[in-house]
């Protein structure tokens, strides 16, 4: 059945008018027609479209969830990279003096030049989007990914009702508009209230909750999740003519129809920067979404193009930061956690308060040397700081409100001078800040980390024993150490076969895999049990000296210290994990049922292509997770560190990579994927980064 013109027209008709709606109520916030009016159109149209399908044009407001779950997030080559932005540490006024300054050294302006003229914005804090619009139609969405590949999230962004699926007005052929897809702090909270009440994953910030909810396989649940949008520049454009300012262009994509955020203003030299800067800041709490700065950007485009780039970055833009936010709070108690590597951590539980978009209850103290440098008390008031991802940590206590005197906290006697999780006893060497379980195998907290180094290539290779696996042995029980995965009565076809993401064919897979690894090497074996400061090569350097299990588990610290490069710290770590009867008891299960070579072949020793090298890793890697990355890198002799310095060797980057990436920029630190991290770890010629499989060069 033809459509008659009628109903054509009329098609026409509702999808303008709705369009018009959308427009009013999700970008400009004001609505010009009440709620069941828009449903009743909704539906019209609706109707129309069923019954005459020709009708339906792809971009018509009915059509925003129409995609089907994917199988993966498919990868997409921006036409134009999307460049990160040098970020301005200092946050006072003097940051936004140094851009200028920088600015007109670059256009080479002497003092008596006139002041430069910037645009000045917020800086969003949620997740950079490509939206590519041809004639005027919404035809590809991508995140920035490294930069120069994205993923493809288009049908999760039609999903959006603030992004316009049709520009306004007259488009031109190709206008790539970017910008944040960001989510409210009030949309985060009752977010989290549904997932919590639902049972399901809470996120621990809005931005996380964006990326998350941006990054979904199925479009239905990106649709229920309450994304914004604000657009702040642009990709590649064909066929317009250019507004001549930054300016002029968010006007233009204003008048297009896209969200453009009402704080931002022309501002002249830095004195008109750092006023931006100040009334921001006074403004901040108040904003309904989350911002870590503001941005400066010069305005004329034609000076944007003579200052061009440095390294990825542009040098007509600075992202100026606000310092972190504090708050003070009560110190109601602090629990003691166990860390993957034994360390006790105390955590401070604090009476909830409201911090940088968030309710904190918890904050690190990090450990025993912290909190007597802050001499900080249970009962005390305390400063809290939440600066951006970075898990919230006690500043310090306010002196002058404490009113009473209150006992100093020592970790050690609070824990009774043994592990919470395990019972195994606690050491902290002399000049330590960190206390640590000596649990090592037997502490649960420990033994899944112990598991997947234990089976990691590098030690006694239990090919297809990942991270999901060993956490649902544990988990369930099942497995609490190495030895126990040899143990047929706990380990078998069947146990296996039930594990989710396990069939029957990877189940006999992994079985053999762990048959396997039975026929090792001494140095493989000690390497494995993942003793603190043992890499791969003090392990083959003890293997190729004691020639036989027994001789090293018998060594005294005199005979350990004969050994090339065991020094006294390594000979102490080595000597406090074999005090442990568990430790034992697991290695002479293992030695039952494990074989090697009682001597190592003389093979001339092989220093670890990172030994002695601090590596950070941030976001998510394309095949490691976490613990696989950070097994890699210690297995080579590496230290993963949590933030970044200017001590730091590598920055390891995946997607997502946050403020760990633009610091490490920041600091000219060396970036590499996860290829260049496998090739710096491949054995011949692995000294240095070639080059290939770095994000950015220098
Ligand atoms: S402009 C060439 N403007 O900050 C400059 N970026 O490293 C490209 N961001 O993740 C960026 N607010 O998504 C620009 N007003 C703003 C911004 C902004 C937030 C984010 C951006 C990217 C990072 C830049």
């Amino acid at each position: 059945m033809m459509a008659s013109d009628e109903a054509y027209a009329r098609a026409a008709a509702l999808r303008a008018e709705l369009e018009r709606h959308e427009h009013a109520y999700y970008v400009l916030a004001a609505p010009t027609i009440p709620d069941a009016e828009f449903d009743r159109l909704f539906q019209e149209l609706q109707a129309l479209e069923a019954a005459h399908p020709e009708l339906l044009t792809p971009n018509s407001p009915t059509t925003r969830v129409g995609g089907r779950p994917s199988p993966e997030l498919a990868a997409v080559a921006h036409a134009v990279p999307m460049l990160s932005i040098h970020t301005e540490t200092d946050t006072t006024d003097q940051g936004a003096v140094s851009f200028d300054g920088r600015v007109r050294r670059a256009l080479g302006l002497d003092e008596s030049a006139p002041p430069v003229t910037y645009a000045a914005e917020l800086k969003f804090d949620g997740l950079a989007i490509n939206l590519r619009y041809e004639s005027g139609v919404l035809v590809q969405a991508a995140t920035r990914g490294d930069g120069s590949t994205g993923e493809e999230v288009t049908a999760n962004v039609r999903t959006l009702r603030r992004i316009p699926l049709r520009l306004q007005g007259d488009a031109p052929p190709v206008l790539e508009v970017r910008g944040e897809i960001y989510m409210r702090r009030d949309d985060f909270q009752r977010l989290n209230a549904s997932q919590e009440a639902a049972g399901q994953k809470v996120f621990v910030n809005p931005r996380n909750a964006a990326a998350g909810s941006l990054r979904q396989l199925d479009p239905g649940i990106t649709a229920r999740r309450p994304l914004s949008f604000f657009a702040y520049g642009l990709g590649e454009v064909q066929g317009w003519t250019m507004p001549a300012t930054h300016t002029g262009v968010l006007d233009a994509l204003a008048a297009f129809g896209l969200p453009v955020c009402e704080h931002r203003r022309r501002a002249d030299g830095p004195e008109g920067l750092a006023q931006f800067h100040r009334d921001m800041a006074a403004l901040r709490e108040s904003l309904p979404f989350d911002i870590d700065g503001v941005v400066y950007k010069v305005d004329r485009l034609d000076l944007q193009q003579s200052l061009g780039f440095v390294s990825r970055e542009p040098r007509w833009a600075v992202a100026h930061k606000y310092p972190a936010e504090e708050v003070a709070t009560r110190l109601l108690d602090i629990d003691v956690q166990v860390g993957r590597t034994g360390a006790l951590t105390p955590v401070a539980r604090l009476e909830p308060v409201f911090v940088g978009g968030v309710t904190v209850t918890n904050a690190t103290l990090h450990n025993q040397g912290e909190i007597d440098r802050k001499d900080v008390r249970i009962g005390d008031w305390v400063i809290v700081r939440r600066a951006g991802d970075v898990i919230p940590e006690v500043v310090g206590p306010i002196a002058e409100r404490r009113e009473v005197e209150l006992p100093r906290y020592d970790l050690l006697e609070a824990v009774g001078h043994v592990c919470p999780e395990c019972g195994s006893h606690v050491v902290r060497g002399e000049d330590e800040a960190v206390a640590r379980c000596t649990g090592g195998l037997f502490c649960p907290a420990q033994c899944k980390q112990a598991l997947l180094h234990f089976a990691s290539r590098r030690a006694v290779d239990v090919d297809g024993l990942g991270d999901q696996i060993v956490n649902q042995l544990v988990s369930a029980g099942i497995v609490r150490t190495p030895a126990d995965l040899y143990d047929s009565a706990r380990v078998n076809q069947e146990v296996l076969a039930g594990l989710e993401r396990m069939g029957e064919k990877s189940a006999i897979n992994l079985l053999a895999a762990i048959d396997k690894s039975r026929d090792t090497s001494l140095a493989r074996f000690i390497f494995g049990l993942g003793m603190r400061n043992v890499g791969e090569t003090t392990a083959k350097d003890l293997a190729r000296h004691f020639g036989k299990l027994n001789l090293f588990l018998k060594a005294k610290e005199e005979a350990l210290l004969e050994v090339p490069d065991v020094g006294p710290v390594v000979a102490h770590c080595i000597l406090d994990f074999l005090a442990e009867p568990h430790n034992l008891n697991v290695i002479s299960a293992l030695q039952e049922v494990m074989h090697w070579p009682e001597t190592e072949p003389a093979a001339r020793p092989q220093a670890g292509a990172l030994s002695g090298k601090k590596v950070v890793l941030t976001g998510t890697l394309p095949s490691l997770s976490r613990d696989e990355a950070t097994a890699l890198v210690e297995a080579a002799g590496g230290k993963v560190a949590g933030s970044v310095s200017k001590k730091t060797d590598y920055v390891v980057a995946g997607s997502d990579a946050g403020s760990k990436l633009e610091k490490a920029q920041q600091l000219g630190v060396t970036i590499l994927d996860e290829d260049g991290l496998r090739r710096l770890l491949e054995p011949a010629g692995a000294d240095a980064p070639d080059g290939q499989g770095m994000l950015f060069g220098e």
